[in-house]
């Protein structure tokens, strides 16, 4: 039997896990929270907020939950719609997201809480604008023909797992966005935007989290 992912308190004060698969964090060690907050909320989100009403999000990896938190946060906040459709090979299960300690952070413990325990693999509305597809499965079998604005690029790093950072990954990323949209990542790894570049996008290199001097946003469409 596969043991569960190991619950680790990040510099921060939130939690993240250990993955045993991958022996890798899901999230940065320096502050969890403030991680997603820079690289997926303020890189991510923030990018079209004064140019769209509703937003369109893939994430590529579920895991915790974290990301889909904070953005469901955000679309309350700042009065968005977000379609928020995300893929995940090895889900936690619901015990160990009771543990985790997000949704008391932010606030909305049953809002949290309610992402793990919604159904799979149809669309739900968490609250009136947001609406949420979780998928269980890989994302190299994906297949589907909806288009986003924005993509949360959030594998474990490139060490870790090489095969999701290769080009033909990257260019089904590429493909999954609609013109314009962006795709954003905590890695800033040279070899990484090499192949962002190849496949298409332009590079933005903004200043990371705690421990990380820079992070990626790739923009489709205006090289
Ligand atoms: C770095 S963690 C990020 C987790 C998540 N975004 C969060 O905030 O907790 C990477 C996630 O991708 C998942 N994953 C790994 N390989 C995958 C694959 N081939 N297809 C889909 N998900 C995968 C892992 O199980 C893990 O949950």
């Amino acid at each position: 039997m596969m043991l569960p992912p190991q619950i680790i308190e990040s510099e921060d004060g939130s939690h993240t896990l250990i993955s045993p698969v991958f022996n890798a964090s899901y999230h940065s060690t320096k502050g969890a929270i403030t991680e997603s907050k820079v690289v997926f909320i303020n890189a991510g989100l923030e990018y079209f907020k004064s140019t769209k009403d509703k937003i369109a999000i893939f994430e590529m990896g579920f895991g915790t939950g974290l990301n889909a938190f904070l953005s469901c946060l955000w679309a309350v906040e700042n009065q968005k719609e977000l379609i928020y459709h995300t893929i995940e090979a090895y889900p936690i299960n619901v015990e160990l997201a009771q543990k985790l300690n997000y949704g008391l952070l932010g606030g909305n413990d049953s809002l949290f809480q309610c992402l793990h325990t919604c159904p799979w693999e149809t669309e739900q509305k968490i609250v009136p604008n947001f609406s949420f597809n979780k998928h269980q499965g890989f994302i190299e079998n994906l297949e589907t023909f909806c288009t986003y604005d924005v993509i949360y690029f959030d594998a474990f790093a490139p060490d870790d797992q090489p095969t999701l950072w290769a080009e033909s990954m990257l260019k089904k990323m590429y493909n999954l966005l609609n013109h314009k949209g962006i795709l954003v990542s905590y890695c800033a790894k040279g070899s990484f935007k090499r192949t962002l570049k190849d496949v298409g996008f332009r590079i933005e290199n903004l200043p990371g989290p705690p421990g990380k001097r820079e992070i990626t946003r790739a923009i489709k469409g205006d090289k």
